[in-house]
């Protein structure tokens, strides 16, 4: 084990295999069809979804996402990737992050890009010491929202988020902005 990641279950690749390694991936590993990384659903504005054993309700902006405006994303909508990753490691013993969660170490997680859904900060945010989610400006008021939705109050502390944790201790969560096309910018 090195330190967050169990580096000895990662296969090695070297230079002179990794377009063998590429081929075999695609040709043999490829995901079926429903296991695509897209977003799940882009036609409800409300959507459940189940990760690792916990159901999450999520609010999405299909107005926000079709607009025209400069602050449309592909953010206000919940993109599978997010949820086959916290599965993944909350629940495979071989993904090598899967005993750091697991054993509760003292983990300070940034996450970059997470768009409206928050379900990596819901699910993951919890087991760990402290958890910052970040995203463009006009993401944050509905990952909020659905992160207050999903996770009980009392079950964190917060400097942005409301929560009955008045008391400072960890899990500590936070939902801030960061944009990284303009990293100067960023507000705490
Ligand atoms: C494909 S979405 C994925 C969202 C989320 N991680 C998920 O799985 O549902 C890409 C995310 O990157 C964010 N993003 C794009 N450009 C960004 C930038 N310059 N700085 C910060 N976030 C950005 C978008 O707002 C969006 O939330």
């Amino acid at each position: 084990m090195n330190g967050l990641i169990d580096v000895g279950l990662f296969d090695q690749i070297t230079d002179d295999i990794i377009y063998e390694h590429v081929y075999d991936l695609y040709t043999n590993h490829k995901p079926r069809d429903d296991q695509h990384l897209g977003y799940i659903n882009k036609s409800k504005t409300t959507i459940n979804i189940s990760c690792a054993d916990n159901d999450l309700t999520i609010k999405q902006s299909l107005t926000s996402l079709s607009s025209n405006t400069q602050a449309s994303s592909t953010g206000f909508v919940c993109w599978q990737t997010s949820s086959f990753l916290v599965d993944w490691i909350l629940t495979d013993p071989k993904c090598p992050f899967y005993k750091s969660f697991a054993e509760k170490q003292d983990l300070s997680i940034l996450e970059m890009g997470a768009g409206v859904s928050g379900v990596a900060v819901s699910l993951l945010g919890p087991r760990v010491k402290n958890y910052v989610a970040s995203d463009q400006k006009h993401i944050l008021k509905l990952l909020k929202e659905n992160f207050s939705n999903n996770v009980p109050t009392n079950k964190f502390s917060s400097e942005t988020i409301s929560s009955d944790n008045s008391n400072k201790t960890h899990p500590k969560i936070d939902i801030i902005e960061y944009d990284w096309e303009h990293p100067m910018q960023a507000v705490p």
